[in-house]
């Protein structure tokens, strides 16, 4: 099969177009990972070359010999759904877990996203975890951006704000919200930080800089990236028009809506104001 023909490979594509056209993507902001499935990699085999291997900058030993789709680094999300070849790449990694080597794409040069570290160190956290997740997106979300220059850059309060914002947030993001303090991206120490946070939650707010977000397939983790920053959009409005809030969903409401919807609110986010 050509590899463009492939349903993973549009989906993929297509949540790109997504954010780029929510406005999460300027320049080359972002990136994207999906972990190949075995019978995946077999159906577009065919059109692999592989190249040199070259390290990744960290280990993931878990993930050794695993498949990814990954967009390059400095590549636009606006351009992968007219050029894929030239914005992504299928990268093998080597059974160690240390080297990987692009198989397909980047027709024109490059390398995969400079955070490579950080999707796959969140990819092997999540899949020792459930190997059902297979997504990892980062995106430069502009409202909860926003909201790390007002909140305190913590776990606890992030999710609470959040989950007071709309009331699908406590169901769609039970374990809540974790917060990386501002690092440098890039590198091997803010994948550790971040990768850390993921074993505990979905999502994760880099402060100043956007949001990582991990699920099962390409809706489920749009959909998470989608109603976290809806939300913070909803407080930066709310705080906008005045500092404090008239009426907002109340502890007592959230243990009613737990209940009616068969999810578990961790204690240390029910705290009294
Ligand atoms: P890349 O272009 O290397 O993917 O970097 C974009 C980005 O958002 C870095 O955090
Ligand atoms: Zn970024």
């Amino acid at each position: 099969m050509k590899i463009l023909d492939a349903e993973f490979v549009k989906g993929f594509i297509r949540m790109a177009n997504d954010g780029w056209e929510q406005g999460w993507h300027e320049r080359n902001g972002g990136n994207l990972s999906y972990r190949i499935r075995p019978e995946e990699v077999e159906s577009v085999k065919e059109n692999f070359e592989p190249r040199a291997w070259t390290p990744i900058g960290t280990t993931v030993p878990a993930l050794g010999g695993e498949y990814f789709l990954v967009t390059g680094s400095g590549k636009f999300f606006r351009n992968c759904i007219i050029d894929p070849a030239d914005s992504m790449c299928v990268i093998e990694l080597d059974k160690a877990g240390e080297n990987y080597r692009i198989v397909w794409g980047l027709v024109n040069g490059g390398r995969p996203t400079s955070e490579l570290p950080s999707h796959l160190m969140n990819h092997e956290g999540k899949f020792l975890i459930d190997p059902k997740y297979r997504v990892i997106y980062h995106a430069h979300t502009t409202n909860i951006i926003a909201l790390t220059f007002v909140l305190p850059l913590d776990d606890a309060v992030f999710t609470r704000e959040l989950w007071e914002m709309a009331t699908e947030c406590p169901v769609v993001f039970p374990d809540g919200v974790g917060v990386v303090p501002w690092m440098v991206p890039g590198g091997r120490d803010i994948a550790v930080a971040t990768s850390e946070l993921m074993k505990k939650y979905d999502l994760a707010v880099w402060a100043h800089h956007g949001m990582f977000a991990a699920g099962e397939n390409f809706d489920i983790t749009f959909g998470l990236m989608h109603t976290a920053e809806k939300s913070a959009e909803i407080l930066v409005k709310v705080l906008s028009m005045r500092p404090d809030k008239l009426q907002t969903i109340t502890v007592q409401n959230f243990r009613d809506l737990a209940r009616d919807f068969n999810v578990t609110l961790p204690e240390k986010f029910l705290y009294e104001k």
